[in-house]
């Protein structure tokens, strides 16, 4: 990597909280992705995820959630879920300013997780 880190690139903590709050807001607006949500702590969530993004994209913040495996065991995630989920992200990290190269690396980093979260 760089010497400039993604995560500083996209724009530091500010930035991953504005793409992180948009990608929920897509997330549950989507009719196939709310059922998997529906007993879940938002604000819980919402702060796993800053960590999350922050910690693929090289910020200072360590991801301190369970692996992401058993973060998914038992909730039957498919593979449509998953590419939705993954097209949230794009889409959010893109309408929010991050330029494409740093969004690709990004949706890479996502990507590889796919086994560890489909079909738990
Ligand atoms: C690579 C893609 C994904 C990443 C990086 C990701 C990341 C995470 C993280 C960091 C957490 C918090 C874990 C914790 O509390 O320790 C989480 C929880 C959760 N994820 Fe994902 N996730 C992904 C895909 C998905 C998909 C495709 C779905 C459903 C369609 C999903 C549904 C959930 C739900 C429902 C929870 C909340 C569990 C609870 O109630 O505590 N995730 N995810």
């Amino acid at each position: 990597m760089s010497q400039e880190s993604l995560y500083d690139a996209i724009g530091g903590r500010d930035a991953v909280e504005l793409v992180v709050d948009d990608f929920y807001n897509r997330v549950l607006d989507d009719p196939l992705l709310v059922p998997y949500f529906e007993d879940t702590d938002m604000d819980a969530l919402f702060s796993h995820q800053v960590q999350f993004v922050s910690a693929v994209a090289g910020g200072p913040v360590a991801y301190d959630g369970e692996d992401m495996q058993s973060a998914h065991d038992g909730m039957g995630i498919t593979e449509e879920a998953f590419a939705h989920v993954a097209e949230h992200l794009d889409a959010a990290l893109r309408e929010n300013g991050v330029e494409d190269a740093s969004a690709e690396a990004i949706i890479e980093e996502v990507a590889a997780l796919e086994d560890d979260v489909v079909g738990q």
